[in-house]
């Protein structure tokens, strides 16, 4: 018989900035269920990826003076490079810039329009430009964007929309009939509210920006970003191409886990749009809360307050990460993420707990019996209790896990962890090695240890993949002793395992000295101090343009140097970009000519400031077009510490003269 399939998906993120602790926590406990079902015999599909186009991601590019797919690449590959490093097993990375993701979402677009689910209007709304959504008056919040409380403004263009609005009866009918579907429960009433306020028809298409996917029969317009972002999930299993084999196996998903502040877009127009393309729904939409810092403020990339993972896997091992996202919050609550709550759980429950369960079983192994436990043991009536709670977790596990409840599983391997410690001290190997006539109980005594240590190593596997593998082979388990199958059965590890005191699982750290160091590195996190910027946070502050390249660590030779053409130029005019509040548009006059640059100074100068000016100018740079505007070069600026930029002025020297 074929396994049964589990499709499970992450939101696909948007490559804005830098991946942070925050995508981190989503992606780690998808993990964790892909794993534990794969574990469980399902056939998994866990997809993952990037929600490449929009306006946004236009304008940073533009900032930076490349060009989005440019932009984007980049920064992809760090999300890429994080999952690797968090041991994340997703099946599937999918980008909204693959092709066939484009054409897909081209051909989905025509369906619904020859369906007429899809018609061409007029949009006339409030439009909040970083989160890339319109909203109507009475869903503004003091006059501002209701999701991130910044300004909004007013806009008018031709555009395409779909029929959600006639969709209300049908989404409530749907809530109605699977209470399931949006997870939790307590999610669901706002969605209710949200639908009985009356929903309007989707703005689906674009003509104020470019970076997006043509509508091919309209190729002014760019699919807007919602139908573009959340078709992801069939156009990766291959609907909409001659390959769709995964689509027909897997579709429709088992759950999209998703941030609580995206909830609303999967659980109406998501179905919505399914409903109008005849497809199946997904089972259920689960809305994950927040990682917060101390003081309750969100991490997120435009706050600029976001803790590297990078940094703390460095320190701490990927697994310690991975077990503080998924024990210290609840999945469907907000939790908050210090730096005091990292280490203290890392020292109790890890270094203390597990850490100190196995060194003392692995010692104590190799102390009285060289490393293999004798098959003549002698059991007591004490032990029952532990062989019960270690032979009933595994059913307890699946109950949580089952319900993304990974925080609760966890918690339950911990209490079989606890009541084995206490075990030790209950039953004090120490005394009963003293005595040869205890032999066998002592025997029995580490064994009943390990096997717990076999148990647990089995269900903790899916949250922290690095750790199980290091207690499997310190005490002696492999095979079948490891699978999931013999998690609920008790003496499954083989008389003759051989066990060996192997390297300590998570060494304590010194509080104080850590925190101290943590401040420095990635800031204070407990909302009481001023979170210090990590490098992404700081790149993401300064000023766009000069940014790429101007610290390299890596050395160049002469012939390198030589490629670059820099030339005096003098700026003639200079006049902001309407689309772009970050940029400058510098007519220069470089000697032989005049050309036009767009540059990421505006915060720092008013072109009053600028004209007349003599400049540095990088001659020879590939031209781009950034927000409408072809740059051609690049003007040279300096990073200053405190955070300015300055450009830097060369006046008297003439326009055309070479710099080398
Ligand atoms: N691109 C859209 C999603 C499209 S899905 C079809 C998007 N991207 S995002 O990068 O802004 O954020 C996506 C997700 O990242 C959130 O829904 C959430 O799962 C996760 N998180 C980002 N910051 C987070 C926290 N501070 N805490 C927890 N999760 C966070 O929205």
């Amino acid at each position: 018989m074929e396994p049964k399939t589990f499709y499970i998906t992450t939101p696909i993120y948007y490559p804005s900035g830098k991946a942070h602790i925050g995508h981190s926590y989503c992606t780690v406990g998808s993990d964790a269920i892909a794993r534990y079902k794969r574990m469980q015999g399902y056939d998994v599909m866990f997809l993952t990826g990037t929600d490449e186009h929009g306006q946004k991601i236009e304008l940073k590019a533009a900032e930076k003076g490349v060009t989005p797919k440019e932009y984007v690449d980049k920064i992809v590959a760090g999300f890429q490079d994080l999952w690797k490093l968090l041991d994340i097993s997703n099946d599937r990375f999918i980008r909204t810039t693959d092709n066939d993701h484009v054409k897909a979402v081209q051909k989905i677009f025509r369906q619904l329009y020859d369906k007429g689910e899809i018609y061409k209007g007029a949009y006339k709304g409030w439009y909040c430009t970083p989160c890339e959504a319109f909203w109507t008056e009475t869903q503004l919040k003091d006059h501002k964007c209701p999701d991130c409380e910044r300004e909004v403004k007013w806009a008018e263009e031709e555009a395409y929309f779909f029929r959600l609005s006639k969709y209300s009866d049908r989404l409530l009918q749907l809530y109605e009939e699977h209470p399931e579907f949006i997870q939790p429960e307590s999610r669901k009433n706002e969605m209710i509210n949200f639908i009985k306020n009356g929903l309007e028809d989707l703005c689906v298409s674009r003509t104020s920006f470019t970076w997006g996917i043509p509508v091919d029969f309209d190729p002014k317009h760019v699919v807007y970003v919602w139908l573009d972002a959340l078709t992801n999930y069939i156009t990766a299993m291959g609907y909409g191409s001659d390959h769709d084999e995964d689509y027909r196996k897997y579709w429709p998903a088992d759950v999209h886990f998703v941030g609580k502040e995206i909830v609303r877009f999967h659980t109406i127009i998501w179905p919505a749009m399914l409903m109008a393309l005849d497809l199946p729904l997904p089972k259920q939409v689960y809305g994950h809360g927040w990682l917060l810092f101390g003081d309750g403020t969100k991490m997120s990339k435009s706050k600029g307050n976001v803790v590297d993972p990078v940094v703390l896997c460095d320190r701490y091992g990927v697994d310690a990460i991975r077990y503080f996202l998924l024990r210290e919050i609840p999945f469907g609550a907000d939790g908050n993420f210090t730096n005091e709550a990292l280490i203290g759980r890392i020292n109790s429950d890890l270094a203390n707990d597990l850490g100190n369960l196995l060194s003392r079983t692995t010692a104590m192994a190799q102390k009285y019996f060289g490393g293999t436990i004798p098959a003549q043991r002698e059991t007591a009536p004490i032990d029952q209790e532990l062989i019960d709670m270690a032979t009933g977790l595994r059913e307890k596990c699946d109950r949580h896990v089952d319900g993304y409840q990974f925080s609760n599983a966890l918690a339950e391997i911990w209490k079989l962890i606890a009541r084995a410690n206490k075990y030790i001290d209950e039953t004090a190997p120490w005394v009963l090695g003293k005595d040869e006539a205890q032999k066998g109980r002592l025997a029995a005594v580490i064994y009943h240890l390990c096997e717990v240590l076999r148990i647990i190593s089995i269900l903790i596997a899916p949250f922290m993949p690095n750790t199980a593998p290091k207690i499997q082979a310190q005490i002696g388990a492999h095979g079948d002793a490891v699978c999931y199958e013999n998690a609920g059965v008790w003496g499954m590890l083989p008389a003759d395992a051989v066990i060996t005191k192997g390297e300590t699982l998570f060494p304590r750290i010194d509080v104080e000295k850590e925190i101290a160091e943590l401040i420095a590195i990635i800031g204070d996190t407990s909302g009481k101090g001023e979170p210090a910027k990590t490098d992404s946070a700081k790149e993401e502050t300064k000023a766009a343009q000069p940014a790429e390249g101007t610290v390299t660590m890596e050395q160049i030779g002469i012939e390198d140097f030589l490629k670059v053409e820099l030339r005096v130029a003098k700026i003639q005019n200079c006049e902001p970009i309407k689309k772009a509040k970050k940029l400058l548009k510098l007519t220069l006059d470089d000697g032989e000519g005049e050309r036009t640059v767009a540059s990421g100074i505006a915060k720092w100068y008013a072109p009053e400031d600028l004209i007349g000016k003599s400049i540095v100018l990088v001659s020879n740079l590939k031209p781009a077009t950034l927000c409408g505007v072809e740059s051609q070069g690049m003007i040279l600026a300096a990073d200053c510490p405190d955070g300015e930029v300055k450009v830097i002025f060369v006046d008297g020297i003439p326009a055309g003269s070479k710099i080398h």
